[in-house]
């Protein structure tokens, strides 16, 4: 009976051993964990046939039993250190990283010169309070022209010369339309800017284009005057282009009274960069503010003409040729 038990034993630890050697993956070995020295494991039933012997057999084949199951078990944590330490080897290797590989070539976009000015001339403006807004580039003649105190028969339409469609309507000529719309929606104070494309029927040179930006600014509140006006330019001015010296010119826009036109002093010569005034009281009667109580002041300028001092570019056409050599110096 005992000679037979610790024979069993033996055998057991013996093919238990084999079998977990032989065990090639993490879940293998659990299996046969459970299976030999699990609760209902092949040792524990080997053992409660023990109940079946006398006392002397008892501590004898009880100390077998624990070198059986000592052994299994360090059997097993041996095993189970080799299958973790190759899974760990073997996702390593299927992770590997070639540094020397060459890495994907993502070519950089870059912010075109003319969006470029706008951000900058934008963001200055928002630091001051002011709102963007935007209007369509298919116009009435009522908000080009007529809504800014320009007549049909007025002379100063021949200032801009203007792309009629078949229905009756044009391309706008300038962004002034957008004073009239938003001071339609909006109630004063008001203090926009807003930018966009416009067009004129122009011979496209080097300084010339008939389609071009600007940008639009506009201001109403009660007791606004010139001063305001020419503080608000001249920091303009000078965040976009340096401490530079700048000058206000008398001129003529229908939508102003009175009128000037901004030059700036750029390499020792006066370059013209915008026109300004105080909106006339008829512009704020045709939108329903009473000019007894609101003045404002506005201001229009070209981007294009910023961008071509501030980058040094000799012929507008290249801005809109797409030319990466001339592009990627941006
Ligand atoms: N709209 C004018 C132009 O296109 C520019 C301009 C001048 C805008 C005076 C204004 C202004 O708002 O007050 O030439």
């Amino acid at each position: 009976m005992t000679n037979n038990l610790e024979a069993q034993l033996l055998a057991l630890q013996q093919e238990g051993e084999k079998a977990i050697a032989a065990a090639e993956t993490l879940e293998r070995l659990e299996e046969l964990r459970v299976s030999y020295l699990g609760k209902k494991g092949q040792l524990g039933a080997l053992l409660r046939s023990m109940g079946q012997m006398s006392a002397e057999e008892r501590p004898k084949i009880g100390a077998i039993a624990n070198t059986v199951k000592e052994s299994l078990q360090t059997s097993l944590d041996q095993q189970r250190t080799t299958l973790e330490a190759a899974k760990i080897r073997s996702q390593l290797e299927a992770e590997t990283l070639d540094v020397t590989m060459p890495g994907f070539y993502r070519p950089q976009g870059r912010i075109h010169p003319l969006n470029g000015i706008i951000d900058r001339a934008l963001d200055i403006f928002v630091g001051m309070g002011y709102t963007v807004a935007e209007g369509p580039e298919m116009e009435t003649d009522y908000y080009n022209f007529e809504a800014l105190n320009t007549p049909p028969d007025h002379p100063a339409r021949d200032m801009q010369d203007t792309f009629y469609l078949p229905d009756g309507n044009l391309l706008r000529t300038h962004t002034s339309s957008v004073q009239i719309r938003y001071m339609e929606k909006e109630e004063p104070p008001i203090r926009v800017v807003a930018p966009g494309r416009v067009y004129r029927r122009d011979n496209v040179d080097a300084t010339h284009s008939a389609v071009f930006h600007q940008i639009e600014l506009l201001a109403i509140d009660r007791g606004l005057t010139f001063t305001d006006l020419k503080g608000t330019i001249k920091v303009f001015l000078q965040e976009m282009f340096g401490e530079l010296p700048i000058r206000f010119r008398a001129s003529y826009f229908p939508f102003t009274e009175p009128s000037a036109e901004v030059d700036l002093q750029w390499n020792g010569r006066w370059l013209e960069v915008m026109g300004c005034g105080m909106v006339d009281p008829n512009v704020l009667k045709a939108v329903g503010y009473d000019p007894e109580t609101y003045t404002g002041f506005a201001a229009g300028f070209g981007v294009e003409r910023f961008a071509m001092v501030l980058h040094q570019i000799d012929d507008i056409r290249r801005l809109y040729a797409s030319d990466l050599r001339f592009l990627q110096q941006f």
